[in-house]
C-alpha cells in the first residue's frame, strides 16, 4: 500500500508543480518513485532535465571501490540514466555488506573507517563519467566540510549540504558558512518532522503549534506548514517537505503567493531552540558523529 501511495503522490506532486524529489537507496522506495518520474514524462507533463532528482549514498557504501556501485544500483531502480545530485547521506561508515544496518551480537552498529576525501573522490568518478550531474553532502558539520574543501587536488565542490533546519532549528552558523564557501543549504525536516518516537526528539515541542506560526499565518491566509516553509525558501534554504497526504502536498507548495516581512522573518529567526529533531543519538560514538558541536 506504501509504495503504491509513494508512486500516487510523487505523480500528485509534478502535476502540482514539484520538480525536486529528495530520494535515497535507504528509503526503499526509488522504484516507485523512478516510475512516477518516468510515467510523467512519458506523458508529456515534463521532461527529464525538468526533473531534479537527488540520490543517496548509504554508510555500507563508502569504500570508494563501492560508490559508483551504489549509485549504478540507484539508477537501475530508478531506471534513470543519471541523478541531478549525488550526496554522502551520513559522514559515518558502517561496515560494508549486505545490511543498511550492520550489527554486532549486542545489537550495536558496527562502524567502518571513515575517509570522507576518499569516498569524496570516488563520487568525483561518477561525476566525471556523466551518473550525476552534481556532487553533495548530508548531516556535514564544518569541520567535515572543511575537510572536503580543503582537500589536496579537489575536483568538483560539494553543491549542497542537507541538514535539520526549521524555524526551531534555524542553523545561523552553519548557514553563514555556507553562504560563504557557495555551499546551497537543503534543509530536511522543514515542518518538524512526523514526531515518530522511534527516530525524533520529542523533547522539541511541535513545530506546527508554535503560536507565532499560527498568528503570522492568519495574517497572510496561510497555515503553519505554508509559514515554516517560506521562512526558510525566504533565507535561501531549499525545502523538502514530506507528505503522502493529496490535499498537504497541494498545500505545501502554495508559499509562492506571499512573502514574510523582514520583522515578521526575525521574529520567526527568533523561535531557535538550538534542539534538533533528528539528533542521531545512535551513533554518537561515532567517530565522525556529526553533531557534538551545535553546527
Ligand atoms: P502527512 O504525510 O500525513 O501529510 P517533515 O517534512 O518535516 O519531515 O514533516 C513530515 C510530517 O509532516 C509528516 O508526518 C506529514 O504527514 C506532516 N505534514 C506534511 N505537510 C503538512 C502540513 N501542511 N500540515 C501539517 N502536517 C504536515
Amino acid at each position: 500500500h506504501v509504495n503504491n501511495c509513494v508512486f500516487e503522490c510523487v505523480k500528485l506532486a509534478i502535476d502540482v508543480g514539484y520538480r525536486h524529489f529528495d530520494g535515497a537507496l535507504m528509503y526503499y522506495n526509488e522504484h516507485e518513485v523512478g516510475q512516477a518520474i518516468r510515467e510523467k514524462i512519458t506523458d508529456g507533463t515534463v521532461r527529464r532535465e525538468d526533473i531534479f532528482y537527488c540520490g543517496k549514498l548509504w554508510s555500507t557504501f563508502h569504500p570508494p571501490e563501492l560508490v559508483r556501485l551504489a549509485l549504478e544500483r540507484t539508477l537501475k531502480t530508478l531506471q534513470l540514466d543519471y541523478v541531478d545530485l549525488y550526496i554522502i547521506e551520513l559522514p559515518m561508515a558502517f561496515k560494508p555488506g549486505d545490511e543498511f544496518f550492520p550489527k554486532d551480537k549486542n545489537g550495536k552498529c558496527i562502524y567502518h573507517e571513515t575517509d570522507l576525501c576518499a569516498t569524496w573522490e570516488a563520487l568525483e568518478a561518477c561525476k566525471d563519467a556523466g551518473l550525476t550531474k552534481s556532487l553533495g553532502v548530508s548531516n556535514f558539520n564544518q569541520r567535515q566540510l572543511e575537510l572536503i574543501l580543503n582537500k589536496s587536488g579537489l575536483k568538483h565542490r560539494p553543491v549542497s549540504n542537507q541538514v535539520e533546519c526549521h524555524p526551531y532549528f534555524t542553523q545561523p552558523k552553519l548557514l553563514e558558512f555556507c553562504r560563504q564557501n557557495d555551499i546551497v543549504v537543503v534543509g530536511y525536516s522543514p515542518l518538524g518532522t512526523s514526531r515518530d518516537a522511534s527516530w525524533v526528539n520529542l523533547k522539541c515541542p511541535p513545530l506546527l503549534e508554535d503560536e507565532v506560526l499560527v498568528s503570522i499565518g492568519k495574517k497572510y491566509n496561510k497555515s503553519p506548514a505554508q509559514v515554516a516553509l517560506r521562512f526558510n525558501i525566504q533565507r535561501g534554504v531549499v525545502v523538502i517537505p514530506k507528505s503522502f497526504n493529496p490535499q498537504r502536498i497541494t498545500k505545501n507548495f502554495q508559499i509562492f503567493d506571499f512573502s514574510l516581512t523582514d520583522d515578521e522573518m526575525k521574529l520567526m529567526e527568533g523561535l531557535n531552540k538550538n534542539i534538533r529533531f533528528v539528533e542521531l543519538l545512535m551513533w554518537s560514538d561515532h567517530p565522525e558523529y556529526p553533531f557534538h558541536d551545535d553546527y
